[in-house]
């Protein structure tokens, strides 16, 4: 299936601000996974056309990122900073609670497709850790009541 046009008017809108089509590259598979949640193979397929680049360019990119799914994701994702300021502060600890609350381990998405749990290098925000950034925001401070919290809004979403 072609990009929308509603799509296809964003992702133009970025090319046509980029130095190079291949610059555009990231931005473009950013929004394709705005818009469908992942990067499928066919997506990709369209991305390296409409960039003039190789399909294998494009795949490169894709699954060289965490930040870019080529498998369905859940609905919401939350990365769990991992590196040493949220490390000395307790982010183990977060992760396996995490898991344990959710039934998955990290890289999973829970059964009712909601939450898809993953490691985070710094989030840049090493004064409050331990963090996780929950789709676009930030949870700092982080404690099993936060958690508990973040995870029934989620699902209840
Ligand atoms: S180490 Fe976690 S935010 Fe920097």
């Amino acid at each position: 299936m072609p990009f929308s046009e509603t799509l296809t008017k964003k992702l133009n809108a970025i090319v046509s601000k980029s130095e190079t089509k291949r610059s555009a590259l990231i931005p473009v598979l950013r929004e394709i996974q705005n818009e469908y949640g992942y990067l499928s193979a066919q997506s990709m397929e369209e991305a390296a056309t409409m960039l003039e680049i190789s399909p294998s360019s494009v795949q490169n990119v894709a699954t060289f990122y965490t930040m870019f799914f080529t498998e369905p994701a859940g609905k919401h994702i939350v990365w769990v900073c991992r590196t040493l300021s949220c490390a000395l502060r307790g982010a183990e600890h977060v992760e396996h609670y995490m898991c344990d609350k959710l039934g998955i381990k990290t890289g999973e998405t829970t059964p009712d497709g909601k939450i898809t749990l993953m490691e985070a290098e710094c989030l840049a925000s090493c004064g409050t850790a331990p963090v996780m950034l929950v789709d676009n925001t930030l949870e700092e401070n982080l404690t099993k009541a936060r958690v508990d919290q973040v995870i029934q809004e989620l699902r209840e979403d």
